[in-house]
């Protein structure tokens, strides 16, 4: 084999350097070769056509439930980032709420170990405290000397305002991040949607905005005390939008993301009763929903991340109060990015790849494409069509709230380390 083992001929290249045409070339050792128009073809190297794609740096979800340990039954490592590298993902970000949580070296090094050698890298996030008690410090620097960069309760809020403040100090003093699932309990407590008009008519008790406000608010506050950078996860309400907003012009550390459900699907979609609409925070108003692009189009939110939270048939067809909440998102994110923003390209890439790489301190993903960096890419063919199945997704889990949903947009090809683990859209091992 020559210097070059596999070429993207034919696409356009963007970066977060801009957009230019461009050919890209891998070496077999896996790092890019060449970037430039109309690099010549080696013989033997692979050539995977990009013509009329964007060739970008593969995406990187900042949160990301794989659900192993302990949750087998709906995801494992393997099916999880096998969904991920058909959704154009080279990296995520795997949320510590599995059984036993990642609150441990132990478990870090196991989500580790699973994690080499599958279809995405994976980087698991750490608790913030253990068990995700809320109670007493997680070892949090003991993690971190296993390269974990990010720590989160997700699926609760840290309530204890005070312990939150020494997590701050003493994240900081290690150079991680802390990321907050925003909701105060005492207001969410035995609620299973948006408290509002279609809670109302459907009887199903409801949180209000302010439950996830309070906490976004009270995590702001920390943050200007601490001088502490924080991200908020998931945002989805207009209050949120607004506080990081003001917070941001005001200079606090504070990032945040939001998810493709809270831009495309608002609590009218409960009116069924169908668990496949619950997700914690949930579905909120159509005025929710433009502030959520709002945010997104103006660089109040940072990231999108999917929340990806598979779950068995089984537990998604109890009843609306009874069945957990959570979607699938990783196979579907970048196609919803791209129909629904009105965004450039160049706009819903930053907020898929290189900013979601730089919160989690991620630097081999991201980009840029350059000479010398680990080919992780993927090719994006904006004008592919296809139509959401269910039974059709890699995930071990069926609730996709979008089946049936037709979307334009989808990664055609997707190189991890310069080996291509998807080409046209189907995995290759
Ligand atoms: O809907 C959700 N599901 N929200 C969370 O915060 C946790 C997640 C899960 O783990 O299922």
């Amino acid at each position: 084999m020559g210097d070059v083992a596999l070429l993207l001929a034919g696409g356009t290249v963007v970066d977060a350097g801009g957009t230019r045409r461009a050919d890209v070339a891998v070496a077999p050792d896996g790092t890019i070769a060449a970037v430039g128009p109309d690099l010549a073809p080696e013989p033997g190297a692979l050539v995977l056509d990009a013509t009329g794609c964007t060739v970008a740096p593969g995406l990187v979800d900042l949160h990301t439930h794989l659900r192993e340990p302990g949750g087998e039954e709906a995801e494992t490592v393997e099916s999880g980032t096998r969904a991920a590298a058909l959704g154009g993902y080279t990296a995520v970000v795997a949320m510590p709420n599995t059984v036993p949580a990642v609150d441990s070296a132990a478990v870090v090094r196991q989500v580790q170990e699973l994690g080499a050698g599958a279809l995405c890298d994976v980087f698991p996030a750490g608790t913030i405290t253990v068990g995700r008690a809320g109670t007493r410090l997680s070892p949090i620097a003991e993690m971190a000397s296993l390269g974990v960069r990010l720590f989160t309760d997700d699926g609760t809020g840290v309530a204890d305002s005070r312990l939150m403040r020494r997590a701050l100090e003493y994240a900081s003093s290690l150079g991680v991040t802390l990321a907050q699932h925003c909701e105060d309990p005492a207001l969410s407590a035995g609620t299973h949607m948006h408290e509002g008009e279609w809670s109302g008519r459907l009887g199903i008790p409801g949180q209000p905005a302010a439950a996830e406000e309070l906490m976004v608010a009270r995590d702001i506050a920390l943050s200007r005390l601490t001088g502490a950078p924080v991200h908020l996860l998931h945002l989805s309400t207009a209050g949120s939008v607004d506080l990081v907003r003001r917070a941001k012009a005001e200079g606090v550390a504070v990032t945040a993301e939001a998810a493709p459900h809270h831009f495309t699907l608002t609590d009218e979609a409960c009116a069924g009763y169908d668990p496949v609409f619950k997700v914690h925070p949930p579905l909120r108003t159509a005025v929710d929903v433009a502030a959520v692009k709002a945010g997104l189009a103006d660089g109040t939110i940072d990231a999108i991340a999917t929340d990806h939270a598979p779950h068995p048939v089984e537990a998604k067809e109890a009843a609306f109060d009874q069945a957990p909440p959570g979607m699938l998102g990783l196979e579907t994110a970048l196609g919803l990015a791209l129909a629904e923003l009105d965004l450039s390209v160049e706009r819903v890439l930053a907020l898929l790849s290189w900013q979601p790489a730089a919160i989690a301190g991620i630097e081999a993903h991201g980009g840029p494409v350059a000479v010398g960096r680990p080919a992780n890419l993927c090719v994006i063919d904006p004008a592919a069509t296809w139509t959401v199945d269910p039974a059709a997704l890699a995930s071990r889990s069926r609730n996709t709230p979008y089946a049936g949903r037709t979307l334009t947009g989808r990664a055609r090809h997707t190189i991890l380390r310069g080996e291509p683990v998807v080409i046209d859209a189907k995995a290759t091992r």
